[in-house]
């Protein structure tokens, strides 16, 4: 049988967080699917192609993951690809519960559905894609926490 799993965010960008889980992912599952989520409520600073694109470039070496974008139910876009485990990442016991009320939620809309949880290796437990936005729009460095390609476009967004 094989193992597929998702990797459902917003990914508004990609940082090398991001990155570390899938890669983990990757060993772990035959087939992943990155899955960017449309999320209009959250604003994101990329649109949805640009997240999309750059998720697809910066993961390009990895035969057996995928980026794709969606809207809707993360729960009906597994079920629609025969996806029946969730990848989330865990940095901090902050990520706790907000991750554990969505994974019981999950379940509740679609009991099949497993979330697994992994935690990346520990320079990157402190990264998140609001936090680099926040530092790259004040100009801040951010080269440690993506990838060259995600801070060339982060640049354009230089605010002072
Ligand atoms: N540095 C990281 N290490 C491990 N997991 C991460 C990291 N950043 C995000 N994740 C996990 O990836 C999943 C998708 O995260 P999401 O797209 O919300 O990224 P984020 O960095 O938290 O962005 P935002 O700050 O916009 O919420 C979540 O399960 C989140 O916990
Ligand atoms: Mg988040």
């Amino acid at each position: 049988m094989n193992r597929n799993a998702i990797y459902p965010g917003t990914f508004d960008p990609i940082t090398n967080g991001h990155q570390d889980l899938v890669r983990r992912a990757a060993t772990i599952f035959d087939h992943v699917i990155v899955a960017i989520a449309a999320n209009p409520n959250k604003a994101p600073m990329f649109p949805l192609d640009a997240r999309v694109s750059l998720a697809r470039r910066v993961l390009h070496d990895l035969p057996n993951v995928e980026v794709l974008g969606y809207a809707g139910l993360t729960v009906e876009f597994a079920k629609k690809h025969n996806v029946g485990v969730v990848v989330r990442g865990l940095r901090a016991v902050s990520d706790f519960e907000f991750e554990f009320q969505l994974a019981n939620m999950s379940r509740h809309l679609e009991r099949d559905i497993e979330t697994v949880f992994l935690t990346p290796q520990e320079q990157f437990t402190f990264i998140s894609s609001t936090l680099v936005r926040e530092i790259a729009v004040l100009g801040g460095d951010v080269s440690e926490f993506v990838n060259p390609i995600v801070e060339v476009e982060l640049k354009k967004h230089r605010r002072v």
